[in-house]
């Protein structure tokens, strides 16, 4: 993962990248480090373990002066986070490199290099790539040359922005499987892992492909595909503002990002129905051919994501009829396919570069699956790019690392497609009860964010456990897959989920007065059954907080505490109970004090296997 930033400019640079790499610590923030190089080829590099803020703590006494510079936050993968192996490296005294992926030969390369004298300080695959290109570059090659020759010895994946004290003035920039932007500006031009990180300097951007190489100036830029032969790129406006990416007056992303969503929800379904029914031109050219083939559906993607998927799974086979399969990326990746004809790929991601989606996209079309949509958050994602039809969230940029309103503008694209298959699969009344339901999502989540004082209160009652255990039923137990995923992610409280009628099968054992039990309990079909399982943990003294539709009329009593959700028509029903969860989650953290938007480990986009 970590994020890249650099730049190439008259003016001093070094502001430009830290701003830069505050917006992109959301790729990982474990260290950091800058590289800057002035006009007259004098090279400064600082690195620190820790985050952006300790970084800018040590440079900005007296920033380095320089306009060409490469700066890095890291998430790490070989080596632990400490500033020997913070970014950037550096090869010979005079080049410079940040790297986002993973360098897979980098064992065999380093023992070459080392043969040939050179010494690692790191134990990063990173410094050997920039040792490679020193070599290359002692030996005469200039730099361009001296990356573009190293690149065909490594494998594996990395976006790189390198630059050398030999010559300032020029960084070379180059992605395979991990993101790289241009951002161009006047008479300035800049690299980064993505467009916000560059929004307060330009809103031009050229989005590299696999394999490209760019050569790039303070005034130009020449870019090279992986065969080498020259390239234009198209240079795009980016809709989005830099206010896009900034907290507001909230505490948290996280917290924005939750009282955001129902304006997200509107965007993902504007222009998209009309008069109760999809508009499917609006799912872009194509569509309607690769819909047409479908007769059943593979979901496949990661994390929050996932469970997107799986509440996905119970609408397309309750409203249009459609099998469906849900599938973690990285285990659909390496698993053996018995591939049913007629089965389209459908590949949910809110960043598009993780790593494991994108492999299983590709997995998939070597395997004939009939073809991949997309339900992504980031147009210009790798994701977006390699898949046949994409459906866009519309979320905007979601900073907080654990996913809130990507999520359910996920949910919501998925409810269109899912329309849109009820409709050619004979189903006009489904069709019509799953759009009229949608178009209520905005209203019916700006009352679910207005539980949040009810909500802020009960999580007073989490804060000292160690454990906590989630319940659903049918579409309503990935939302408590969800709740749960989000309370340890950011609170660090040990969490499960359970379909409720497991509970006697297992978790059962562990349900005393020191566990609180949290049920996700809409008004449905499952709801007698559901208050029984709910029986069962009140029988064995476990505390039970009830999230529960309002139309089921259910009461508080001793050791059953119900916060009530406001209703909604089945088929949103799950959105609308995911937003009390994503709040417990949130409040829970704020009062045990952990670090909401970025919890350790963690980092937002997983652009490494
Ligand atoms: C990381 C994030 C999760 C996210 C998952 C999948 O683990 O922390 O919030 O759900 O990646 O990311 P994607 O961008 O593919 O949706």
């Amino acid at each position: 993962m970590c994020g890249i930033v650099g730049a190439c400019a008259q003016r001093d640079v070094a502001p430009v990248l830290l701003e830069g790499l505050r917006r992109l610590e959301y790729r990982g923030y474990d260290s950091a480090g800058m590289a800057v190089i002035d006009a007259d080829g004098h090279l400064s590099r600082t690195r620190v373990a820790g985050r952006v803020d300790d970084l800018a703590s040590v440079l900005e006494p007296q920033l380095p002066a320089g306009g060409t510079g490469i700066a890095h936050t890291r998430w790490a993968t070989h080596g632990v986070p400490n500033d020997v192996n913070a970014h950037p490296h550096t090869a010979a005294g005079e080049v410079a490199l940040v790297h986002n992926g993973i360098i897979e030969n980098h064992e065999r390369l380093r023992e070459r290099l080392e043969a040939a004298g050179y010494r690692f300080q790191s134990e990063t695959d990173t410094e050997v790539a920039v040792t490679l290109f020193a070599d290359r570059h002692s030996r005469g090659a200039d730099l361009f040359a001296a990356v573009q020759g190293g690149l065909s010895e490594l494998e594996g994946a990395y976006a790189f922005a390198v630059v050398s004290a030999r010559e300032p003035g020029r960084m070379i920039a180059c992605r395979r499987g991990s993101p790289l932007v241009i951002g161009v500006g006047i008479g300035e031009h800049f690299v980064a892992s993505d467009v916000a990180a560059l929004l307060p300097v330009t809103r031009q951007f050229i989005f590299l492909e696999d394999g490209d190489v760019a050569d790039i100036h303070r005034d130009g830029v020449a870019i090279y595909d992986a065969d080498g032969h020259t390239v234009e790129r198209p240079v795009r406006v980016s809709e989005l503002s830099a206010e896009s990416v900034e907290r507001g007056g909230y505490r948290h992303f996280m917290l924005k990002e939750i009282h955001e969503q129902p304006a997200a929800v509107a965007e993902t379904l504007e222009g998209r129905h009309a008069d109760g029914r999809v508009l499917e031109a609006a799912f872009g050219p194509g569509a309607e051919q690769l819909l047409d083939q479908a007769e059943r559906l593979q979901i496949v993607a990661c994390g929050t994501s996932y469970h997107a998927g799986l509440i996905a799974r119970f609408w397309a086979e309750t409203y249009a009829g459609l099998p469906c399969d849900v599938e973690v990326a990285s285990e659909f990746r390496y698993r053996a396919h018995a591939v049913t004809p007629g089965t389209l790929v459908v590949v949910i991601s809110q960043s598009g570069e993780t790593a494991d989606v994108l492999a299983a996209l590709r997995e998939s079309r070597r395997l004939g699956y009939a073809g991949v949509l997309a339900i992504c958050n980031v147009p210009e994602s790798s994701l977006v790019r390699e898949a046949d039809l994409t459906l866009l969230t519309r979320a905007g940029p979601e900073i907080g690392v654990a996913s809130t309103k990507a999520f359910t503008t996920q949910l919501t694209a998925l409810l269109l497609l899912v329309a849109a298959f009820a409709r050619r699969r004979g189903r006009p009344q489904s069709e019509q009860e799953l759009v009229r339901a949608a178009v209520q999502l905005p209203g019916a989540l700006e009352r679910a964010v207005a539980v949040e004082a009810q909500v802020a209160e009960l999580a007073e009652q989490f804060v000292d456990r160690a454990h906590a255990l989630f319940l659903g039923r049918g579409a309503h137990y990935p939302v408590a897959l969800e709740g749960s995923l989000k309370l340890k992610e950011i609170s660090y409280i040990h969490a499960e989920a359970y379909p409720a009628g497991e509970l006697k099968h297992g978790p059962l054992a562990l349900v005393d007065d020191g566990m609180p039990v949290v049920a996700v309990a809409p008004r449905d079909d499952l709801l007698d059954k559901l208050q029984s399982n709910l029986q069962e943990v009140r029988a064995r003294g476990g505390r039970l907080f009830v999230f529960a539709d309002d139309a089921a009329a259910l009461r508080s009593t001793g050791g059953y505490q119900v916060l009530p959700v406001p209703a909604g028509p089945d088929p949103i029903s799950p959105v609308i109970h995911t937003v009390p969860l994503q709040l417990l989650a949130y409040h829970v953290a704020v009062l045990r004090g952990t670090d909401v938007d970025k919890p350790r480990n963690l980092a937002k986009s997983v652009t490494v296997e």
